[in-house]
Parts: C-alpha cells; sequence; structure tokens
C-alpha cells in the first residue's frame, strides 16, 4: 500500500482530473443575509424521495450555517457565470459587494440568478467524512432554466463542448 503521504501528493493531481460542473451553495445567516460557496463535489444521489449531497470542509463558514440553518440553496452555474464561481471560492472576508441582481428567491432560499438549475433544499442527514461533512439534502423545490454548464477541469473553469455531436465530427 502507498504510504499516506504519497498519496497526499498525488491526491489533488488526480481529483483535479475529474471534470465536473460547480454548483453555488447558498445559506440563510441566523440575521436572514445569504452566503454561499462554491462547489463542485456535489451529486444526485436519490429520485424517490429527491435527495442530493454537498460535501463541505468543516472550516467553511458555510459549514456551521448548514449545520444551524438545516437548510440549503443549490445553484448550477451557466457557462457565462466564473465571476460567480469565483467570487464564492474566495474568503468570504475578500469578496467584493455582489450584485443584488445575481440572487433570486427559490421559495424562501436565495439562489443564483440565471443558474441552469437550482434546488431548495432541507438537510435530513449529515455525515462526518474525514475533514468534510457529507450533507444530505432533500430537495423540496427546483427550477431549471436553459443554458449549457460552466465546467471545472484541472483546476480552470471551461465551458462544454460536446466534439462527438458536432457537425465537423468525423465520427
Ligand atoms: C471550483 C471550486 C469548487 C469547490 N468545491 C468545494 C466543495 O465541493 N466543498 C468545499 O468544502 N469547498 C469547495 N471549494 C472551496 C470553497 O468554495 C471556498 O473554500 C469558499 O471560500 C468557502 O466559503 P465559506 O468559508 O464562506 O463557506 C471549491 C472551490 C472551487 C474554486
Amino acid at each position: 500500500m502507498q504510504t499516506a503521504a504519497s498519496i497526499g501528493d498525488k491526491y489533488r493531481d488526480a481529483w483535479s482530473r475529474f471534470a465536473t460542473g460547480v454548483s453555488v451553495i447558498t445559506t440563510l445567516e441566523p440575521d436572514g443575509s445569504v452566503h454561499g460557496m462554491t462547489a463542485s463535489s456535489v451529486t444526485s444521489a436519490s429520485l424517490d424521495p429527491p435527495l442530493v449531497l454537498a460535501v463541505i470542509g468543516e472550516t467553511r463558514q458555510s459549514h456551521v450555517l448548514i449545520e444551524n440553518s438545516g437548510r440549503f440553496g443549490m445553484s448550477i452555474l451557466d457557462e457565462s457565470q466564473s465571476d460567480i464561481a469565483l467570487h464564492f471560492a474566495s474568503p468570504a472576508e475578500k469578496r467584493g459587494d455582489l450584485d443584488a441582481s445575481s440572487l433570486t428567491d427559490l421559495e424562501g432560499m436565495p439562489v443564483i440568478s440565471g443558474s441552469i438549475a437550482a434546488m431548495n433544499c432541507r438537510v435530513t442527514a449529515a455525515h462526518t467524512a474525514g475533514d468534510h461533512t457529507v450533507f444530505i439534502g432533500e430537495v423540496e423545490y427546483i427550477q431549471v432554466d436553459d443554458g449549457n454548464p460552466l465546467v471545472w477541469f484541472q483546476r480552470q473553469f471551461g465551458g462544454f463542448s460536446d466534439a462527438s455531436n458536432s457537425e465537423d465530427s468525423d465520427s
């Protein structure tokens, strides 16, 4: 078995090769203001009931806010929204002001305007996994819009291009 140290060196590099979409997880502070973080470690978990997973580092401010409020929003970003992803990936104290039009309400939970899908979720379970927590949320409200996804691959944002479906493809 490889040593923990040698796995640690390669762990980030290995997962940087796994292309994902990009979401913003939103939640509410006790005073009702919105807090958000960029997250790619999210996935669908169950259709019936509709459950999602969000894997959130224990040091993130969002972690305690989601624990306390028991709710979160999940917005799947459009390819035009890398600026939003960068905003919510920086430490909260270093973020500039966000244009109010960047957020919209989904049944009481602020979500990202112009995202290609958004959900308002109630936390049904939380499981510690090392230095992260896997939050399981039941989707109580959902909206879906047109657009192409923002993609995160090898620590860069990009768009989705499906070469196999392109008219120029040889196949
Ligand atoms: C593309 C991208 C994906 C990210 N995905 C996650 C994630 O799934 N879970 C996580 O805990 N942090 C993730 N982060 C880091 C957080 O967005 C970042 O630490 C953020 O500042 C946390 O905000 P908060 O402490 O205000 O909650 C990601 C960052 C980027 C750039």
